[in-house]
């Protein structure tokens, strides 16, 4: 049986993920690599539609790649790389921003919400190309899933709609990526505002659980994490945003359900309730960073394993590309 192919990407943005990067994403490229050939890719290109920071950004990348092995993403049954070590990236998507329309490019709300914020006059155009160089991303890889969030659903569209376009007109080259949004991930939300997304980009770091923080550090954030009125835990959005988000994250790290929670804290306060989601979350995350850490330790081979990553990555995106080339016409 052939397996299906899976092909996922994250920014190296952070000097750690965090528990929402994991729950929402991360914990089902993990479980996909059983039964799938996996192709997971630092997007460094894609970091550099932000703001460029050389030695950060090879800190996070090499940071990214230390966490994602540790969070159990194997160099060797997967193909864990660096998307700037397979130039074939950019000349896929060159490829795919002549098949673009600037109209349906400039209906991305991920570039219209980023250009929006600064002025769409200062935006950069590597922040308008992005969905191109994503779709030339999936595309080399002859990728049937990409395990997103809701967030990507756009793009994800967007690159199926130009696979098909170029199969079309130039005949077959690209598979079709099927949608692939991952629903049944945990939404993990901001301990300090449990009614947004947990995420960096909110400013303060006080509600982010993050994977390279220490055991202290994320101890102290679940105790002041903001609780709702009443003291009862319970699991209701909507009334008790904080604690359902606590019961959210302990069951997802525990595997008990949401209601065996419930029922094991009935009559006991949020203070209990708080003191066992840290435990379940610190000593999940202890072993995690402890492995990172390590990794970080040793560069030249967190490196050399990147280098197998990015060969085994230029063997199949070369066979695309030149499939790719050859139907467009060029000359070999
Ligand atoms: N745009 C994605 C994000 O911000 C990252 C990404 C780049 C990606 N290329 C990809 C995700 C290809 C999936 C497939 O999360």
């Amino acid at each position: 049986m052939i397996m299906k192919r899976v092909f996922s990407g994250i920014q190296p943005t952070s000097d750690s993920f965090h528990l929402g990067n994991y729950l929402g994403a991360l914990k089902q490229w993990v479980e996909l690599q059983d039964g799938h050939d996996g192709f997971y890719c630092i997007v460094d290109l894609h970091a550099l539609s932000g703001e460029i920071e050389p030695t950060l950004l090879r800190k996070r990348t090499l940071s990214s790649a230390a966490q994602l092995i540790a969070l159990g993403i194997s160099p060797e049954t997967s193909t864990l790389f660096v998307q700037s070590q397979v130039p074939h990236h950019n000349q896929l998507g060159w490829l795919m921003e002549c098949l673009a329309g600037f109209g349906e490019a400039s209906r991305m709300t991920q570039f219209k919400d980023k250009s929006a914020k600064g002025g769409a006059e200062s935006a950069r155009v590597g922040l308008f190309t992005y969905p191109m160089l994503q779709a030339a991303d999936i595309l080399l890889y002859q990728a049937n899933l990409v395990p997103v969030g809701e967030d990507q659903r756009q793009h994800i569209e967007l690159t199926r709609d130009l696979a098909g376009r170029f199969n079309t007109r130039f005949g077959q080259t690209f598979t079709i990526p099927e949608n692939f949004i991952l629903k049944s991930a945990a939404k993990i939300q901001d301990l300090q505002d449990p009614f947004s997304k947990m995420s960096k980009s909110s400013g303060s770091s006080a509600g982010v659980l993050e994977i390279m923080d220490t055991p202290e550090s994320n101890m102290k954030k679940i105790k002041s994490a903001a609780t709702d009125a009443g003291r009862e835990v319970k699991f209701d959005e909507k009334e008790k945003p904080g604690i359902s988000n606590l019961l959210a994250i302990h069951s997802a790290l525990s595997g008990q359900t949401i209601t065996a929670l419930e029922s094991e804290f009935e009559g006991k306060g949020y203070g209990d309730f708080k003191i066992a989601v840290a435990d379940v979350v610190v000593e999940y995350l202890r072993p995690i960073r402890a492995k990172a850490l390590e990794l970080l330790e040793d560069e030249n081979h967190l490196v050399d394993l990147l280098h197998v990553g990015a060969a085994k990555a230029r063997t199949v995106a070369t066979e695309t590309l030149e499939k790719a080339y050859k139907n467009l016409g060029t000359v070999a």
